[in-house]
């Protein structure tokens, strides 16, 4: 099929190249040029594994162009992928994608007909908004036009995108006409059947099965990607609240996060208690759902709390971290009246919001280093490739950004490990704590064991760990 994306994001890159992938005749519009010289070149502009091998083998077949007009109207399939950011209110600012839908009307043929479909996460209504856009551009232009708009969420996670795209749990497709359902079907015929040969990098999971493909309304097709991601976000949530009774009565939460995953009805995915959510969906989608429910008067306070235990973790933290430090210069018999961060060298273990992205945005570690630096704190960070963006977030923030993780311990007053990279899995703990002032690991993510930590010469303290 002949297909057209709007937006060479997370979400419109990932979808270029997996329908390229698939065969499909796709062109993809973005009127960044940074980011459109780089696909020229054939360069990612995101951080994705895989994606760079995947962009190299379907680069050549892909057209990368700003301009709607150039590929719109011989296009059959139209897919907005564009950006929503938070407004002040925190309701998603659906401008970017009423404006695409207002340049695809503008290029439409007459006498061609067009599904366009909604892929950006959206309030509730925008689907029927697009179509009353398309409609006014029409009749601006005195034609009639043919454009069926449909919704389609995405649900990818970043870090394991491709895997998403590729081999997804469920498509979702809300739309008032069957031939928007038809045209998606057809799209998506090769995933849905699993047809097509894997890419040598992304072999078909063993106990993968085919997806359904639920359609629905627009409506409900909205508020599913809203509902899934407020629920995820609330489990973690969960167990990070019972994270903190663990601690206040002596019980272990990775073995109760394991205890009551095993319950077929609550399932061990998104248990791990830690510091909690950040990105670009969970923050700023449960805001948007709240803003929606905000206008239609209606409260969610199951979705206010969980974004307070959440935002609550990165304070609790630090808060532990400076009574490691107290009990420290208590038994060195410093008594002073400052913070007890005051002067002390603290290094940070993670910059990006999870592992495998170099994405900030929200990242509980930019928090925690504000936090740090106000208490006095000297910080030095590592992270193995969002250094370069969360220098640039932080400002003028003083922080020392070092490139070997031993060299964030020595000296050190106490370590903070904010994002469970891989490599952090796999720390020479006996040589971090040998070369630091107070051998102090605040674990934010429970990588280690508080024995195997302790056995290496840590005071080790993690999340909901006795
Ligand atoms: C999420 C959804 O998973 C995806 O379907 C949607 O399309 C976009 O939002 P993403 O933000 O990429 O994807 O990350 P995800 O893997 O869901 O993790 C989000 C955050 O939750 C991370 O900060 C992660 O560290 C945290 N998390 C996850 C936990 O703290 N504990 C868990 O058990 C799981």
């Amino acid at each position: 099929m002949k297909i057209a994306i709007i937006g060479t994001g997370y979400v419109g890159l990932t979808t270029a190249v997996v329908l390229a992938y698939l065969n499909h005749d796709v062109a993809a519009v973005d009127k960044d040029e940074s980011k459109l010289n780089l696909l020229h070149e054939g360069k990612s502009p995101i951080h994705e594994p895989g994606m760079q091998t995947l962009l190299d083998e379907v680069w050549h077949t892909i057209r990368f162009t700003p301009s709607v007009a150039e590929v719109v109207p011989e296009a059959e399939l139209i897919l907005i992928a564009v950006g929503t950011p938070p407004k002040k209110n925190g309701e998603a600012d659906t401008r970017h994608v009423e404006q695409a839908a207002r340049e695809v009307a503008q290029v439409c043929h007459p006498n061609r007909h067009y599904t366009l479909v909604v892929k950006s996460t959206v309030p509730i209504g925008t689907n029927r908004r697009v179509a009353e856009v398309v409609e006014n551009v029409f009749s601006a232009r005195g034609m009639q036009g043919n454009v069926s708009v449909a919704s389609n969420p995405e649900f990818l996670q970043e870090g394991l995108a491709l895997q998403g795209a590729f081999y997804p749990d469920r498509i979702v497709i809300g739309a008032n006409c069957d031939d928007a359902v038809d045209a998606l079907r057809r799209l998506y015929q090769p995933i849905l059947e699993q047809t097509f040969d894997s890419p040598s990098s992304l072999p078909r999971p063993a106990a993968y099965h085919l997806p359904p493909m639920m359609t629905t309304d627009a409506n409900s097709a909205e508020m599913i990607k809203y509902a899934a991601n407020t629920f995820l976000a609330l489990k973690i949530s969960f167990i990070n609240e019972i994270a903190g009774l663990c601690e206040n009565v002596g019980a272990d939460v990775t073995e109760v996060a394991r205890g009551i995953g095993l319950d077929s009805r609550i399932g061990p995915q998104f248990l791990r208690a830690g510091l909690g959510w950040g990105g670009s969906c969970y923050p700023k989608d449960t805001t948007a759902l709240l803003g929606v429910a905000a206008q239609s008067g209606y409260e969610m306070p199951i979705t206010e709390a969980a974004r307070t235990v959440n935002f609550r973790q990165r304070e609790r933290i630090v808060e532990k971290l400076m009574l490691a430090c107290e009990v420290h210069a208590s038994k060195e018999r410093v008594s002073t009246t400052a913070s007890p961060l005051q002067g002390k060298t603290i290094g940070i273990l993670g910059l990006a919001f999870k592992p495998n992205t170099d994405d900030i945005r929200e990242a509980p570690a930019l928090d925690i280093i504000r936090q740090l630096v106000e208490e006095g704190a000297h910080v030095r960070a590592h992270d193995p490739i969002a250094m370069p963006n969360a220098r640039h977030a932080l400002g003028e923030i003083p922080i020392h950004f070092t490139e070997d993780v031993y060299q964030l311990s020595y000296n050190a007053d106490a370590l903070v490990l904010v994002t469970e990279w891989e490599l952090y899995h796999r720390l020479a703990l006996r040589k971090l704590a040998k070369q630091m002032k107070t051998p102090i690991l605040i674990d934010g993510r429970n990588v280690y064991s508080p024995q195997e930590a302790s056995a290496a010469g840590f005071h080790y303290i993690g999340i909901g760990r006795k």
